[in-house]
């Protein structure tokens, strides 16, 4: 069947205009190959926004992603806006977007490539158990929507952040993490810290809950701290973490360096709608920008979750991975997963990194 959709993209900051040049080019190829049309509207926010419109994102921006089918997304952020106050940042136009979306669900999934096993630094033993876990976090809660003050008292400066969480929002992302983990291994590790935090209390209470109505999932409960720990210590234990914003935040970075390079994974964001948000889980890195060097992978796999999630293109989406896979297999490397002692590998840019996973789709 045919699709006709809109796709918003934001180029951003950084390295994020080359990484989306290439998963465009993907999603070119992904619509060429089964005869679908994808319209490209391009919207600002972050650092570009900012320098065009004084505002990390005009609501004229926001309004082109609520009128599209679905939102690609590269990176914002950069030194330049470094000196900026908290609600003028690029990232701060980066949680209005996901506010505005209403993409409260953030799945970013963690996975060995068998090709860059050897990138991963943990020992060889460790990835041999097995590293696919998927970590949902809560994305438009918490802290980082919580008041921001900043206060002078007795002569100190003071500043205060407030993490708040209502029961319907740790239900709704909940809910999500035992439906995730119906659909893969049944495991739901839901990680908080309810020995210190009441916030953590009230999440594991409401856990407990919904655990009544998902009989066939195993629930259990970890700590943050010891979470931390045993992702490097045994990641084979995890099938899915569903966790609070800012705990997924730092969870999640960890994560993606079990597998290799951060460089690799994408994430998707949902909500209750079938329009999402898509983005690598990587930064800007202004130190590459430019420069050929950004791995796209993480964006391309982005686009192809986009096309799974948002438009339901099952073979279309695995056909880039796949894509993604092969030229893996071929040994072409971003500088990022480059490793001189693995024989047969090469050593390419951003744009040949592209451009390959290009002809592989085209090749089918
Ligand atoms: C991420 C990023 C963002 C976050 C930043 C850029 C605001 O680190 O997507 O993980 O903290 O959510
Ligand atoms: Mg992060």
């Amino acid at each position: 069947m045919t699709m006709e959709k809109t796709i918003a993209v934001i180029r951003g900051d950084g390295i994020g205009p080359e990484i989306i040049e290439q998963a465009l080019r993907a999603l070119d190829a992904a619509a060429a190959r089964y005869g679908h049309r994808f319209h490209y509207v391009d919207a600002d926010m972050g650092g570009c926004a900012i320098d065009r419109w004084g505002d990390p994102l005009p609501q004229a921006e926001l309004d082109k992603c609520l009128g599209s089918d679905s939102v690609l997304l590269g990176a914002v952020g950069g030194p330049k806006w470094n000196g900026l106050p908290g609600d003028k940042r690029p990232e701060k136009g980066l949680l209005r977007l996901r506010a505005g979306l209403g993409v409260y669900s953030n799945n970013r999934p963690a996975r060995i490539w068998p090709q860059l096993a050897a990138a991963s630094p943990l020992k060889q033993e460790i990835v041999d158990r097995g590293i696919d876990f998927l970590i949902v976090r809560e994305l438009i809660g918490g802290v980082y929507f919580g008041t921001h003050t900043t206060a002078v008292e007795n002569g100190q400066r003071r500043a205060a952040d407030i993490m708040s969480y209502t029961e319907q929002e740790i239900r709704r992302i909940g809910r999500i993490g035992f439906e995730t983990a119906r659909k893969r291994r049944g495991k739901l590790c839901s990680v908080e810290k309810s020995n210190v935090l009441d916030c953590s209390r009230l999440w594991k209470a409401v856990l407990h809950e919904l655990a009544a109505e998902y009989p066939d999932v195993e629930l259990s409960d970890m700590l943050v701290d010891n979470c931390a720990m045993q992702l490097v210590r045994d990641p084979s234990q995890f099938d899915v973490i569903v966790t609070e914003n800012l705990f997924g935040d730092i969870l999640s970075d960890e994560a993606s360096m079990l597998t290799g390079s951060i460089g690799m994974i994408p994430s998707s964001s949902l909500g209750d709608t079938s329009r999402g948000l898509y983005e690598p889980i990587h930064g800007s890195a202004p130190d590459l920008a430019g420069t050929d060097q950004a791995n796209p992978i993480g964006t391309i796999l982005s686009a192809a979750m986009l096309l799974r999630y948002s438009f339901g293109l099952t073979a279309e989406a695995d056909a880039m991975e796949r894509a993604v896979s092969q030229v893996l297999d071929q040994g072409l490397r971003t500088g990022d997963i480059y490793d001189e002692a693995a024989p047969g590998c090469r050593k390419v840019g951003c744009r040949e990194m592209g451009a390959a996973i290009v002809r592989q789709m085209q090749a089918g």
